[in-house]
């Protein structure tokens, strides 16, 4: 066993701690069920020569009896040990689940993002889903089953030990066969896990494309690539169950040598004298006993090695290091932000999207971020509440870097309208009180009313109380955008970030906008990504993005002079 082999038990004892009552519960009733199993298999003896060696055939009611007795209380004890198992091994999967969810959650954006690690994630996800039935079959058998193994040689040892080290001198073929065939069988299910992945990929895709395949009429196509993804997976899971199925052939062929040697050896020494028949029919059955044990434990083993590689691949990602902040306590900005020389990029292999930014946002005033589509807007104001950090340069409030703050007092100040605002499949009520749990029922009125969204939510067949998504419900881009409003309304925090999208924006929702300019401009920072004519405006500063790089900033009227980007961008913008 090697040692990486070894510190994986300790974890997974570690997880079982908590459950460590059911624990204990699951290994009782797995030794009473190798107890019964082993003093029934050495009962034999003593019963057989008794009833009808000794001819007490007065006693015979009493074997079947007997029987009945044996193979009830083992079905009823291994229910029962299965039970407390699989309660344990549930239990460990989704601890195991909970920390990883807890986890994702301080992982820093950059790594989450599709460069990063965000593979590796879903595969976590997926690879819990898998260890869940693996790890229960290893806990159901590995205690049950060794000690069975253990109680049955002790009895056919201690009735012949010559007689069942003939008969155990097969056992080696089973355990590398189990090997052998654990091997091919891991590899399969591996690639058929990966068979299935692409198989739900592609199904996703589908589905998310619909419209697109509709319309390019590119049927065909879309059968033919799925077709071929069903037969991949197709193949693979038959691979597994010629391993799997394989391993059970060998046992029942094993057994087959194992039993024929106890008969051949173990008959001639009772047609000699030199053992009992009893003893004889002990030792036959506990070795026709042992080989199904042998076997499940040869599975079990080689199910704990899978699990092992799913938990080297989820240990990678518990140890991605979390987001931190530092110490100091964040309060509304006096001055404002300052980037200094900030460059950015999303990944290493990426070209920075930010470049040399030098940028001051005054505190308590309207500042309107503009520039192409891909210019780098966005990703400027996720720097703010510390989403993503710089590469090189700093960004300050009030004079600290952002960094020194500690991270929930940070973003504690924010309020974001987000260019596609996500929205929880709660009800809207659900969805707005995250802002501020303890708000009142008026003021979630007040908020929606002054983003515009009260009426579109008033007139929906639940009102404030419709879950989305349910139902087949869901909501239109600017309405999405004004509920996101309505929690900014609700929270009234002293940063207000609006990331305007030009494709959503009806009139509408830009009325909602300007209520917000107008209600919060002058006590409160607003950094606005405009595409208006009517929000630009109202801006006491416009700053210019190109490629990543701010190239001009001032106000309208001054941009209009200075900027001709400005102007086409202006123009393009506001034919009106
Ligand atoms: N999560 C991400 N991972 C990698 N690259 C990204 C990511 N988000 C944005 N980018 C890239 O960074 C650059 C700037 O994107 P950003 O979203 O900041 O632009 P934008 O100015 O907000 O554009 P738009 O007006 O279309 O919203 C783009 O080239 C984009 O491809
Ligand atoms: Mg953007």
């Amino acid at each position: 066993m090697s040692s990486e082999f070894i510190s994986f038990l300790k974890d997974l004892l570690s997880y079982i701690k908590p459950f460590w009552k059911k624990f204990f519960l699951g290994i009782i009733f797995a030794v009473l069920v190798s107890g019964i199993t082993g003093f029934s298999t050495w009962a034999i003896k003593p019963i057989f020569n008794f009833v009808f060696v000794e001819k007490h055939y007065e006693y015979f009611n009493f074997v079947p009896l007997f029987l009945i007795l044996v193979f009830s209380l083992t079905g009823i004890f291994s229910l029962l040990q299965a039970y407390f198992m699989k309660a344990v091994s549930t239990g460990v999967v989704n601890l195991i689940r909970f920390h990883l969810f807890k986890k994702c959650l301080h992982i820093p954006l950059q790594k989450l993002s599709k460069h990063g690690t965000g593979q590796t994630i879903s595969r976590v996800i997926n690879d819990t889903a898998q260890i869940e039935p693996i790890l229960g079959n290893s806990f159901q058998n590995i205690v049950k089953e060794l000690l069975t193994v253990l109680v049955l040689l002790g009895v056919a040892f201690y009735q012949k030990w010559d007689l069942t080290l003939v008969a155990l001198s097969t056992v080696p073929v089973v355990i590398i066969g189990a090997k052998i065939l654990g091997r091919k069988t891991r590899e399969a299910r591996r690639l058929a896990q990966s068979a299935t992945g692409e198989l739900t990929q592609k199904m996703n895709e589908i589905i998310n494309g619909i419209r697109e395949i509709k319309i390019a009429g590119s049927y065909e196509k879309v059968i033919e690539l799925f077709h071929k993804e069903l037969n991949r997976f197709y193949r693979w899971s038959l691979k597994i169950t010629k391993y799997r199925e394989g391993s059970k052939s060998l046992v029942d062929v094993v057994t087959g040598f194992g039993g024929a040697l106890v008969i051949g050896y173990g008959g001639y020494l009772v047609i000699n004298n030199v053992m009992s028949p009893g003893a004889f029919l002990s030792v036959l059955t506990a070795i026709l006993l042992i080989f199904n044990p042998v076997r499940k434990l040869a599975r079990a083993y080689t199910g704990l090695k899978e699990a092992q590689g799913a938990w080297i691949r989820i240990q990678e990602v518990m140890n991605l290091e979390e987001e931190k902040g530092g110490i100091i306590k964040a309060s509304p900005p006096q001055k404002g932000f300052y980037f200094e020389k900030v460059f950015f990029k999303y990944a290493p292999h990426l070209p920075f999207v930010l470049k040399d930014v030098k940028l001051f946002i005054p505190a308590n005033q309207v500042i309107a971020l503009v520039g192409p589509s891909g210019s780098g807007k966005t990703t400027l104001v996720s720097l703010l509440p510390r989403f993503y950090d710089p590469q090189k340069g700093t960004v300050y409030l009030d004079e600290i870097p952002l960094k020194d703050f500690d991270i929930l007092s940070l973003r504690e100040l924010f309020g974001i309208v987000m260019q596609e605002p996500f929205l929880f499949n709660l009800s809207i009520w659900d969805n707005l009180t995250m802002a501020k749990p303890d708000a009142t029922k008026e003021e979630i009125i007040e908020a929606c009313q002054l983003a515009m969204a009260h009426e579109f939510i008033e007139k929906l067949p639940k009102g404030y109380d419709t879950v989305i998504g349910e139902e087949g419900f869901s909501l239109s881009g600017g309405q999405k955008q004004r509920l996101a409003l309505a929690r900014v309304f609700l929270k009234k925090p002293p940063i207000i970030i609006l990331d305007e999208a030009t494709s959503q924006l009806d009139s509408i929702t830009e009325t909602a906008i300007q209520s917000a300019l107008d209600r919060f401009k002058g006590h409160h920072t607003i950094i606005i990504i405009a595409h208006r004519l009517s929000t630009v405006k109202k801006a006491d500063k416009i700053i210019l993005l190109e490629k990543g790089k701010i190239i001009n900033e001032g106000t309208h009227e001054e941009l209009l002079i200075k900027s001709p980007l400005y102007k086409n961008l202006y123009k393009t913008f506001h034919k009106e």
